[in-house]
């Protein structure tokens, strides 16, 4: 079997006493392959240095971990600026908050150019190469250029947007070029693989070579939707022994007989969480016998806080919450509980058990695996509701779930209310069909369908 090769910006190395550092259901799927298969994971370091560019290198066990040093200008240009500043809001379907600074390109065109050059020396003639998500894409064709034969897959975590949107950013069509020097792109919907074939087809004048496979500029590139899961099995065996643990005893003695109601979002505007703030003042305005009863906890821990955009929105949504406590909390409850800092999957596998909604409301998310993970730690017996945008990945496959419209306050605040209400054989009965569907289409099931696909391609 080949090797594999994962390049993605962050890198989940181990930590120093040898313990794997990301927990994430991602970082968990690629392990297993990269230890199965031996092979390298690829990326930034984390750090900033003067000069950038020093890779560092180690291995722990089959697996050697390569992490690149950038410098302060690059961080700014390329991950704060190009990646975050231009595509992630304008895939995201905020064109209001996209700023397509040249500068910013020119940094994310430099550091890709970096990866590649520190990646070719290590690779061997049989390596697959897979590399994730937005902050990459030119990668593949930055290394062909350097002479790379080997197979090359892409994977996109976040969503590809509509033509009409796409057409914003002012490279879009070398964007979209560089994407065609993989073997296979990999999306997490098929509406976004259908997103990126009608621009092929329609605005760069690409050609079907068969259902899959496209061709632009005499190259050619097979696509598919590949959603991304979780570890279904081992969260829901975290989540049983989560839900005795202390901190889950905590949360519960001070819930008490009441509703929890919880989101746990990084803190960003895709989110929708001032959005979702606002419904949950709708559920307590139009639905009185909530008051008092209702809690709604929101886990928010802050995320690219450099990038003005994001200072912004907390800066709105402390505002909401703030907003509805004042008008609704009373000397023994408190409405909203906003947290503005992270919790270990391990425990927030506990606090999704004892709740009795997931609310998961984003504008606009690739996937969004909160939601998978609230429905993997429930309790079978007694299981909670999830709420769901269905703007989220997710939504096309969680059919169990009670699928909103975000933008819709008050749509959402009826579906709070049939979820408060909801008997529990219904509950039941939703639980199972999703649970179920994630046991089956879980991590390993998509890395496995993605790194089958790669080596047909
Ligand atoms: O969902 C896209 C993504 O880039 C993930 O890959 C990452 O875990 C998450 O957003 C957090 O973003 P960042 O790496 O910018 O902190």
């Amino acid at each position: 079997m080949s090797r594999l090769v994962v390049v993605s910006n962050r890198v989940s190395a181990p930590r120093q006493g040898g313990r794997t550092g990301g927990e994430g259901g991602l970082a968990v799927g690629i392990l297993a392959a990269l230890r199965e298969r031996g092979g390298i994971w690829f990326g930034w370091s984390g750090k900033l240095t003067e000069q950038g560019g020093n890779l560092d290198v180690f291995d722990a066990g089959r697996i050697t971990y390569a992490m690149l040093d950038l410098t302060a200008r690059d961080y700014e240009e390329y991950y704060s600026g190009f990646a975050n500043r231009s595509l992630w809001p304008l895939f995201h379907y905020r064109l209001d908050l996209a700023d397509f600074t040249r500068r910013y390109l020119a940094g994310y065109q430099r550091v890709n150019a970096l990866f590649a050059s520190k990646l070719l020396p290590a690779l061997k003639d049989d390596d697959q190469i897979w590399i994730h998500d937005y902050h990459l894409i030119p990668l593949a064709d930055q290394l062909r250029q350097a002479g790379c034969r080997q197979k090359i897959g892409f994977f996109l975590h976040i969503p590809w947007p509509a033509p009409e949107v796409l057409v914003a950013l002012p490279n879009h069509r070398s964007l979209v070029n560089s994407l065609c020097a993989y073997d296979l792109v990999g999306f997490q919907t098929e509406t976004d693989r259908q997103a990126f074939i009608d621009y092929v087809l329609r605005d760069a004048g690409g050609t079907y070579v068969d259902e899959t496979t496209v061709e632009l500029n005499g190259r050619q590139v097979k696509t598919g939707a590949f959603p991304i899961s979780i570890d279904t099995g081992n969260l829901a065996r975290v989540a049983e022994e989560a839900a005795s643990t202390r901190h889950t005893e905590r949360l519960r003695a001070s819930i008490r007989d009441r509703d929890l109601i919880v989101g746990v979002d990084r803190l960003d505007y895709s989110k929708g969480l001032v959005a979702r703030v606002e419904a949950f003042e709708h559920l307590l305005k139009a639905y009185p016998a909530n008051r008092g009863r209702a809690v709604f906890l929101q886990i928010a821990p802050p995320s690219r806080s450099d990038v003005p955009e994001y200072q912004q929105i907390r800066a709105e949504l402390e505002a909401a919450c703030g907003r509805v406590n004042a008008a609704y909390a009373d000397f023994d409850w408190t409405p909203i509980r906003y947290l503005n800092k992270g919790f270990s999957r391990r425990l927030l596998t506990g606090f999704f058990r004892v709740s009795s909604i997931g609310l998961v409301t984003p504008l606009r998310d690739g996937m969004n695996l909160v939601a998978k993970e609230y429905v993997a730690c429930q309790n079978p017996d007694e299981p909670g509701v999830l709420v769901l945008s269905r703007f989220a990945g997710a939504a096309r496959e969680l059919d169990g779930a009670l699928i909103v419209n975000p933008y819709d306050n008050e749509g959402v605040a009826e579906a709070l209310q049939s979820a408060l209400a909801m008997s529990r054989d219904e509950r039941r009965e939703r639980w199972r069909t999703m649970f179920d569907y994630l046991k089956r289409h879980d991590i390993d099931a998509w890395r496995e369908s993605y790194l089958e696909a790669l080596a047909e391609a």
